[in-house]
């Protein structure tokens, strides 16, 4: 497999679950404790050896591509009063050698559309996705560790987790023949399944690896659960013609696409590199 220098990040949802917060500011940029939601998922990514960044984008995003660009102002203002700790933190946010592409997404019409988006910028090789409401705290990148999985497997590889069988509905859940301790070769996926219909308790995490056949599936993917462009059932076409597997990776993961999990992350995360103690 080609090495996988670039991630696609689909940030043009609405984020109607933190209104009135994301009235006006992307939901991406919710901090958690000083971060935005979106520079950890650029962290992970690097952390990968990704050099190419490019956010899938709509309507009122604008504040995260100034939070990816420099930022003259501010740098001269820390600078002329020697707050160089700030400086850097200000400056570090994106290091040189990567770029920052931007593009946008015209309808909302799903996961599998906003991905498809990327594809005259990724063109023929190997890309990673990352979904930024999964937020993922692990000792060694899981963006990482998906790389190393495609390169051992030559093939896709999704991030899956195990849950109860009561939240099937939110997740792709996967079904396949276990490889090894920590892979799966999917033989099928299913798109949010009542629990009945779940093929097992296996689901998808936002972090992908992707040959770049997915997008001739993409092509062809007709609307599905919810009426949008599902990534899930273009991972179901795929499976016919290229190997895909399920990585159960190491790390803890926080669903910050909802109140529960984002207050949840800010307290752990808080306690854990923080040192905040709540009263
Ligand atoms: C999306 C995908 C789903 C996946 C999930 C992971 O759903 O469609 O297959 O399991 O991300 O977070 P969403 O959370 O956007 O509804």
């Amino acid at each position: 497999m080609k090495p996988i220098r670039k991630a696609v990040f689909p940030v043009a949802g609405l984020g109607t679950r933190f209104l009135p917060a994301t009235k006006a500011m992307p939901k991406e940029m919710l901090p958690i404790v000083d971060k935005p939601l979106i520079q950890y998922a650029v962290e992970e990514a690097l952390a990968a050896g990704i050099t190419e960044l490019i956010f899938i984008t709509g309507r009122n995003k604008r504040a995260i591509e100034d939070h990816f660009d420099r930022a003259p102002e501010l740098e001269a203002e820390l600078e002329a009063k020697g707050k160089q700790p700030l400086l850097d933190i200000v400056r570090n946010v994106i290091p040189a050698h990567v770029n920052c592409i931007y593009t946008r997404q015209a309808a909302p019409l799903g996961l599998g559309h906003a991905v498809l988006c990327a594809a005259p910028i990724i063109g023929d090789e190997p890309f990673a996705v990352l979904l930024a409401d999964d937020l993922l705290d692990a000792p060694v990148s899981v963006t990482r560790q998906l790389v190393d999985a495609a390169h051992r497997h030559d093939g896709s590889i999704l991030a899956i987790q195990t849950i109860v069988p009561e939240d099937s509905r939110k997740y792709g859940i996967i079904a396949g023949t276990p490889m090894d301790e920590r892979n799966t070769r999917v033989e099928r996926i299913v798109e949010k399944p009542a629990p009945e219909d779940a093929p097992s308790n296996q689901a998808v995490v936002g972090r992908y690896i992707f040959e770049p056949e997915i997008f001739d599936h993409l092509r062809r993917t007709h609307a599905g659960v919810g009426s949008e462009i599902q990534l899930t059932d273009a991972i179901a076409a795929m499976l016919g013609s290229r190997p895909v597997y399920g990585h159960a990776y190491v790390g803890e993961r926080y669903d910050c696409g909802n109140k529960e999990g984002f207050f949840k992350a800010t307290t752990a995360l808080g306690r854990k590199y923080h040192g905040l103690v709540p009263d």
